[in-house]
């Protein structure tokens, strides 16, 4: 049977560490959904579908794509995502026990609404400090976000696309 794990995120942008995630999933699952999930609580720097076309570049990029499809999730609850595609698990990076704080109460309510798990993994440290948050607040004061981000969202950052938003 085909193993399936959901990665979810608001990933506005994707960053290098989310990239480390993305693999980290692909390393233990067959299949991996990469999914874009708009997060009210957060104000928006991209709009989703431009998110999701910069993870696939990105993914594609660094090597990874192959077994993992990118999605964005509107319509309701992640863990009703889950359930529709048959997802195993759902996999959150843990950069700090901050991370720990933030997603063990999502993990318990996507238990408790889908008996669907959230394994999580260990990024690898050199990204322990980058957030998107990080990169949105360093790309709106006219800093260079490259060492946080993939080529592709830097490139993105730097076009004219981008500046005359
Ligand atoms: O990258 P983020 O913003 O930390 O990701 C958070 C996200 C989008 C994964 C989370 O907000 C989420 O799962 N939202 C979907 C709505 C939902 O299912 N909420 C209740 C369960 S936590």
């Amino acid at each position: 049977m085909t193993s399936l794990a959901v990665v979810p995120g608001s990933f506005d942008p994707v960053t290098l560490g989310h990239l480390d995630v993305v693999e980290r999933a692909r390393n233990l699952f067959d299949e991996v959904h990469v999914v874009v999930v708009h997060n009210p609580a957060k104000s928006a720097l991209l709009p989703v579908a431009r998110r999701v076309e910069l993870i696939e570049q990105s993914l594609a990029d660094a090597g990874i794509s192959d077994r993992v499809s990118v999605t964005s999730w509107s319509v309701g609850l992640l863990a009703d995502y889950c359930q529709e595609v048959g997802a195993n698990a759902i996999v959150k990076g843990i950069r700090t026990e901050v991370d720990v704080t933030y997603e063990t109460p999502m993990a318990i309510v996507n238990r408790d609404l889908a008996g669907i798990e959230t394994v999580f993994v260990l990024p690898n440290p050199a990204h322990s400090h980058v957030s998107s948050s990080l990169v949105r607040q360093v790309a709106a004061l006219g800093g260079d976000v490259s060492p946080y981000v993939p080529s592709a969202v830097s490139a993105f950052m730097n076009s004219a696309d981008y500046s005359e938003r």
